[in-house]
């Protein structure tokens, strides 16, 4: 698949929360070609440090005007530059990169908790709203600002927190084997945190469904050369930045 590097102007900033932000960025280029589920390699700075650039997903594409969005947390030294960028600024992105989510569900489930959330906005905004349902997973209710941008997208929301504080209480897994049993899916979307993903994997393939998982590893090079990224396969060593960042939950041995 073709990507390109390109200087991307920053359009806005938009605070999501405490420590969650989008970025808009002008990149016609990327935002023509880019698929649900891959992601972008942003070098932040152009000053030697930070060395390495930094994956992101695409968060959601609009080709009328050229622009797509980032969703970031900010966690270390990469990101509190990039909290700090002021529009019209420019930023290096070399993208989209990877291989994004099968588009062929008729009836998806899409499962995502924290920032794994970010990947599942474009996906649902390629399904038709009535066919698509999301389970949201949270700490707290502080953490569901996600309900608002995904309001236009999905036709039904449901939602857990560990603390109760919205929805049901507990994990995803807490409401998804009820789901799961109402035979209405022919296909779940999962990305969040690696136990998540497991534990609704496991789940999902019990009951008998399609199951695709977003993995997030530790990327030097974005482009297959360096294997920092390499996780196991059934029967073979997986590049998450080139096979994946999207797999079928049963090609994945060790995550
Ligand atoms: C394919 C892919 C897509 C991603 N999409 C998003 C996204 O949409 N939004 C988002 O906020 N983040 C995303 N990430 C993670 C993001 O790349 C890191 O948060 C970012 O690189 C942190 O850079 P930093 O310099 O601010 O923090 P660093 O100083 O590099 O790290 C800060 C802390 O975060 C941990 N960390 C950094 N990178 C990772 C990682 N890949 N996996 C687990 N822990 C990590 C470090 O151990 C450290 O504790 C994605 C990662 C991958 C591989
Ligand atoms: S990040 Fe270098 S091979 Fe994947």
């Amino acid at each position: 698949m073709s990507k390109t590097m390109v200087d991307a102007k920053v359009v806005c900033q938009i605070v999501l929360s405490e420590d969650v932000k989008l970025i808009e960025v002008f990149a016609p280029d990327i935002a023509c070609i880019a698929q649900p589920g891959q992601f972008v390699n942003v070098q932040v700075s152009k000053q030697a440090a930070p060395l390495l650039r930094r994956p992101f997903g695409v968060a959601e594409v609009n080709r009328e005007k050229g622009t797509f969005t980032m969703i970031y947390r900010i966690m270390g030294e990469a990101t509190k530059i990039l909290a700090n960028i002021c529009n019209n600024d420019f930023i290096n992105i070399i993208g989209p990169l990877g291989h994004g989510f099968s588009l062929n569900a008729k009836r998806p489930l899409l499962v995502g908790g924290g920032l794994g959330l970010a990947p599942l906005v474009y996906l649902a905004q390629s399904f038709s709203k009535d066919s698509v349902e999301i389970v949201m997973g949270g700490r707290t209710a502080k953490e569901l600002f996600w309900t608002e941008l995904f309001s236009d997208k999905v036709n039904i929301m449901h939602i857990t927190t560990d603390d109760g504080s919205q929805g049901t209480k507990g994990t995803v897994n807490a409401v998804l084997p009820q789901l799961l049993k109402s035979g209405k899916y022919d296909c779940v979307y999962v990305c969040g945190p690696v136990p998540m993903m497991q534990a609704v994997a496991k789940v999902v393939e019990t009951a008998g469904i399609p199951c695709q998982v977003s993995l997030e590893k530790y990327m030097a090079c974005g482009l297959g050369a360096c294997l920092s990224c390499s996780c196991g396969g059934v029967g073979k060593r997986l590049k998450v930045c080139t096979d994946g960042p999207v797999f079928w939950s049963t090609e994945v041995e060790e995550w």
